[in-house]
């Protein structure tokens, strides 16, 4: 914001909640740029009735809060936060897989309701990490993260991705196809952006495929499963567990999570450091003042708008 104000006049939401599409809309009324939290939604109707906006700079890496068809159609830049979050986020996608293969979040309920009785050897078992095999479901920064913090755990690591990733190979991890990384993985994490491709591409016929042991984690968007089918998968325990910082319907989350106990459930806190959301908050000015100084931000989504207005 400190930058932002070198440059413009900034309005900024002061509030612990995301604003109503309608004040976004009047407050975008004259602005030039705007720097999008994933709960404004920049669909094409909404796109249709920006007048002076030439830069949404979304704060986050994933951007599908963002028509950017749209947006480039109407010669708005988008950009995003890539790399700067890829850390933070593999931690708690590795923090979720910790925490539900150890039960850990469910042993801190069971000590605050007074229930510890004291160890005995059967107690609250729960899924060994060392040496398992993980699945990494998309072979962007953040999967090669989750990749580097299994190798650590000295874990086989498999991947699923459109095209093989020399780093992840570096790291000796196999590219397989999908069916094989659900059938052979004990953990699989999510970490695709989300599109038409990843849309609910982990519904009830692929859960069906995971091992009976098997602990699915999403670190990615709600909308990549198939949220009535995991629930149903972990009401009759066809898969161990699942540990999920993103929902379907966000800030909503289905209450029949609630009552599982096989389901540690985070609210969306993958970037929620202090240190990468300092970072977020400098790359998402830089990109919003570079483009509004006709500058080439330093992370564009849809360069074809420079592109073509530079001829
Ligand atoms: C957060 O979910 C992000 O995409 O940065
Ligand atoms: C995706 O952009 C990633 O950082 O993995």
């Amino acid at each position: 914001m400190v930058l932002l104000r070198e440059y413009f006049r900034v309005d900024v939401n002061k509030e612990e909640r995301d604003i109503t599409q309608r004040e976004l809309l009047e407050k975008l009324d004259g602005a030039f740029g705007v720097v999008a939290m994933l709960g404004n939604k920049f669909d094409r109707g909404f796109i249709s009735k920006l007048k002076t906006v030439r830069v949404i700079s979304d704060f986050a890496v994933g951007y599908n809060n963002v028509d950017v068809k749209a947006a480039t159609e109407k010669g708005i830049v988008v950009t995003n936060t890539p790399g700067v979050l890829t850390d933070a986020t593999a931690d708690m996608a590795f923090g979720l897989l910790l925490a539900a293969a150890r039960r850990i979040a469910e042993g801190d309920r069971l000590v605050r309701a007074g229930e510890f009785k004291g160890w005995t050897p059967l107690m609250m078992l729960g899924h060994e990490v060392s040496g398992k095999t993980i699945g990494i479901i998309g072979a962007g920064r953040i999967g090669t993260g989750v990749a580097t913090r299994a190798k650590g755990f000295g874990m086989k690591i498999v991947y699923y991705s459109r095209r093989e990733n020399p780093d992840l190979d570096s790291l000796g991890a196999s590219l397989v196809t999908l069916e094989e990384l659900l059938r052979e993985s004990d953990f699989v994490s999510l970490n695709v952006p989300l599109n038409s491709e990843t849309r609910g591409m982990i519904g009830r016929r692929e859960i069906g495929l995971m091992k009976k042991s098997c602990i699915l984690i999403n670190t990615a968007r709600g909308e990549v499963i198939d949220e009535r089918a995991l629930i149903s998968a972990l009401k009759k325990t066809k898969i161990a567990g699942a540990g999920l910082d993103v929902y379907v319907d966000e800030p909503k989350v289905n209450r029949e999570f609630f009552r599982l106990d096989n389901v540690v459930l985070a609210p969306h806190l993958g970037s929620a450091t202090l240190e990468t959301r300092a970072r977020m908050s400098e790359l998402s000015a830089l990109n919003a003042i570079a483009v509004l100084k006709g500058e080439r931000p330093p992370a564009i989504v849809n360069p074809e708008v420079l592109e073509k207005s530079e001829v």
